[in-house]
């Protein structure tokens, strides 16, 4: 797929998703105003919309219409952004720039901050529920328990906990990978695993293909995050740049040294690739999206 190509998905991708966004916020009330801005403010800040796009780009893989998946790319981008609010917040990560812009803690108070995290992990279900109603009640019900478990305590929040229990101690190689593959990996799993389920497609040989490749793009996208974390720039991150060596962090530059994370990073890549073999041209996007996890500036 050529590079403007995949530009252009992602274009597409992110406009997708932010007017479905838009649309369900839009429906919900305005009981405390200040919690409100403080969701809105933390869904509507610039986001790559990287998970939403690798949805859409599964659904063009699988052969189907991009928007049988609305309600799992909006649903993960919620619980996305809803880490990112307590990420940032003085008890974990304690950054003051997301986004480009000042933190949602920063803004509007470390309590608001707790409170949108708390509200947009349950919006994400709501949304997740309500959203495609042609999909099946059973098959919700699936969605929304594996859902829970990427996020939760067997997913996300997991490898938040370890990250953070091993801030400051040395880990070695494979209690990062396990931190990765928590923290970011999951998440990113499941926007695979959820796209399939919503298209009736989880039990393919083309869905376990898919999964080998969502394990190696989910650990890429966390080598990735820790290098840029290095040689980026503040001003493109649009986050503080040297902020994981500034809190002691274990990243993969930190224990394996920059060239050999980045050879790291190529070789998910070459491996997310060759999951990819039994698929043609309707997997290009997937493809171009691993190009782009190891190569991207932000
Ligand atoms: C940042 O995710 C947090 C990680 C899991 C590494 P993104 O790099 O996708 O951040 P946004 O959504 O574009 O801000
Ligand atoms: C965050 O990893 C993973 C999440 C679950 C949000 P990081 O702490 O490295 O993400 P950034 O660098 O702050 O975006
Ligand atoms: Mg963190
Ligand atoms: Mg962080
Ligand atoms: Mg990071």
């Amino acid at each position: 797929m050529a590079k403007h190509d995949i530009q252009d998905f992602f274009k597409e991708s992110q406009q997708q998703v932010e007017r479905v966004l838009q649309e369900i916020l839009a429906s919900t009330g305005n009981v405390a105003p200040e919690l409100n801005q403080a969701i809105h403010y933390s869904i509507f800040n610039g986001g790559k919309r990287f998970r939403p796009t690798l949805c859409y780009a599964t659904a063009l893989a699988l052969k189907a219409d991009t928007t049988k998946v609305d309600c799992v790319s909006a649903a993960i981008e919620i619980i996305h952004c809803y880490s990112l609010v307590h990420d940032d917040l003085p008890s974990m990560d304690n950054d003051s720039l997301r986004r480009g812009k000042p933190t949602c803690h920063i803004v509007y108070g470390e309590s608001n901050a707790v409170l949108a995290g708390d509200a947009l992990q349950a919006f994400a279900f709501q949304v997740m529920a309500e959203l495609n109603p042609e999909i099946d009640s059973q098959r919700k019900l699936a969605m929304i328990i594996e859902l829970a478990k990427a996020s939760g305590n067997e997913g996300m929040a997991a490898g938040q906990a370890l990250d953070l229990q091993a801030t400051n101690q040395l880990c070695n190689l494979d209690e990062l990978e396990r931190i990765h593959r928590y923290k970011t990996g999951k998440i990113i799993q499941a926007c695979i695993d959820l796209s399939a389920l919503a298209l009736g497609k989880e039990n393919s040989d083309h869905h376990q293909a898919l999964q080998s490749y969502s394990q190696a793009l989910g650990l890429a996208f966390q080598v990735k995050d820790d290098i840029l974390d290095v040689e980026g720039s503040t001003e493109t991150l649009g986050k503080t740049q040297g902020a994981d060596a500034a809190m002691n962090k274990n990243t993969y530059p930190s224990l394996l040294g920059l060239e050999n994370a980045k050879l790291k990073a190529k070789e998910l890549h070459e491996r997310a690739l060759s999951a990819l073999t039994i698929f043609g041209e309707e997997a290009d996007t997937l493809r171009a999206l691993s190009h782009y996890v190891i190569h991207r500036e932000k």
